[in-house]
């Protein structure tokens, strides 16, 4: 397989995130976001008590990583704006941050002397800690005005040279991971905190949900009615979802398989489509689920012009008792206990991270079922990767033989060449990730990238061996 086989001006590219990868937290005027303060009020919730203080360093070392890119011959590069970088309190007021502005003009204007396409994540999750003091970020519908603001800079400042925006990545994972189980920023509702009541915890992800909903639409009819036609851009959002089987014959595992997909894509699929939350979710979440109006229905229908999706891995969906409704949030609702593992054999190979099995078919499965059941609109594959371990007393030269990873790539761009040839309307493909990164609550103890971080050694990068294979399978379209 080379990148031959796909279709004429398919774009292929890695892609990052602020937080994960720039450190410079307290440099060129950024302000707090709420991961600099998750992580250090609660390093205890970071495996290895790390932060992103540092993280890859591509504040400063930003031209080495396009050289990286420009080395392995790829078309585009996806990275986030730290909107507190921009925006130091959050909100226009507060005014803008102009060395923030330079520090992505920089990195802008260097991919764009490689012919390295910038793919612009608006949103990755380190909203202003301002915000969330002031009136408490996404619990409260004061943040889709402060969004849109803050978008709107971003398309002044950098919209004559990004052409591809994405509002928001993965508004599900912010929702559960920040206001469900608390292992993400903002970190609420979970008991180490102990100050949300079960009425708080079934509710909150919903309300974060429809919020992230809400400011993206109206980034998105912003940018329509004001940019798109001079500045020539596409605008979209970025979504992630697991495929899921069912874990037997029984009818109600096909529904907790069914219900599972609501949860992790119809939430946010169905009203972009349709503009309706999925039905099942209504049905199961009950009144604790906030009301698309009709304006907002309408408003939110149709608002892209493109979906990003990001896919991992896939999980057996297993029928769970309804709960009694007082812990029902995020994870319960679905009515589906999730695993990897049926009859003691797992779904394919196991990655680092415990939830990640190696399952390319779901990729394919994925995409068909978008097509289908969603008017087959155009796609992103925005993030799709694995991770190791970092192995501390691994040596160097081990530590680049990353033959899992090459098999991962190569078995998942097969399963998405065989995805478009059914039809599937697929665009590009974006690699998790560039370099070894910050990875959330995992700390430094998984690594997910193409290049080694000598964490060491000052943040040195050195390729892997599937940086080589990607360099390879990029070369063959001459
Ligand atoms: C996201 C993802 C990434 C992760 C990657 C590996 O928000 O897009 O969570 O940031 O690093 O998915 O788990």
């Amino acid at each position: 397989i080379s990148r031959r086989s796909f279709p004429q001006g398919f774009v292929f590219g890695t892609s990052s995130s602020s937080y994960q990868y720039e450190g410079g937290v307290k440099e060129g005027g950024k302000g707090p976001s709420i991961w600099d303060t998750f992580t250090h009020q609660h390093p205890e919730k970071i495996a290895d008590r790390s932060n992103g203080d540092v993280a890859v360093d591509s504040y400063h070392m930003y031209k080495k990583d396009v050289e990286l890119m420009n080395d392995m011959g790829m078309d585009a590069y996806r990275f986030s704006i730290s909107w507190p970088r921009i925006l130091p309190n959050g909100s226009l007021s507060g005014g803008i941050n102009r060395e923030g502005v330079n520090y992505y003009n920089n990195l802008i204007n260097e991919l764009l002397s490689k012919r390295v396409q910038p793919y612009v994540t608006i949103f990755h999750w380190d909203s202003p800690q301002a915000l969330e003091d002031k009136y408490g970020g996404f619990l409260s519908p004061n943040i889709v005005n402060d969004f849109k603001d803050y978008a709107e800079v971003c398309f002044k400042e950098f919209g004559d040279r990004v052409k591809h925006w994405i509002t928001f990545n993965q508004p599900s994972v912010f929702s559960s991971g920040g206001y469900d189980t608390g292992t993400k920023a903002p970190g609420r509702c979970s008991p180490w905190e102990g100050k949300c009541s079960a009425g708080d915890s079934a509710r909150e992800p919903y309300i974060v949900g429809h919020h992230q909903l809400l400011a993206h639409a109206e980034t998105v009819r912003l940018y329509k009615e004001k940019y798109q036609a001079m500045q020539n851009g596409k605008i979209g959002i970025t979504l992630v979802s697991h495929w899921f089987l069912p874990f037997s014959r029984s009818k109600l595992d096909a529904t907790a398989a069914k219900y599972s997909l609501d949860f992790m894509l119809g939430w946010f699929m169905d009203p972009l489509i349709r503009g309706e939350y999925p039905s099942s979710m209504k049905g199961l979440v009950g009144n604790r689920m906030p009301e698309l109006t009709k304006e907002e229905s309408e408003l939110v229908k149709g608002s892209f012009d493109f979906i990003g999706i990001n896919y991992y891995t896939t999980n057996y969906a297993n029928h769970a008792p309804p709960s009694n409704g007082l812990n029902a949030s995020y994870s319960t609702d679905s009515q589906a206990n999730l695993t990897g593992v049926r009859n003691g054999v797992p779904l394919g190979p196991k990655a680092a991270s415990p939830w990640l099995y190696i399952y390319p078919q779901g990729l394919r499965e994925l995409l068909l079922y978008v097509k289908e059941n969603y008017g087959n609109p155009t796609i992103y594959i925005t993030e799709n990767g694995v991770d190791e371990a970092n192995n501390k007393t691994m040596p160097l030269q081990e530590a680049l033989k990353d033959n899992t990873r090459i098999y991962y790539y190569r078995t998942h761009l097969l399963a998405l060449l065989s995805a478009i040839r059914d039809g599937a309307n697929v665009k590009g493909y974006f690699a998790w990730s560039l370099l070894d990164n910050f990875e959330w609550a995992n700390g430094f103890t998984v690594r997910f990238g193409l290049h080694f971080v000598d964490y060491n050694d000052g943040c040195k990068r050195y390729p892997k061996k599937s940086a080589r294979w990607f360099k390879e399978f990029l070369e063959k379209s001459a």
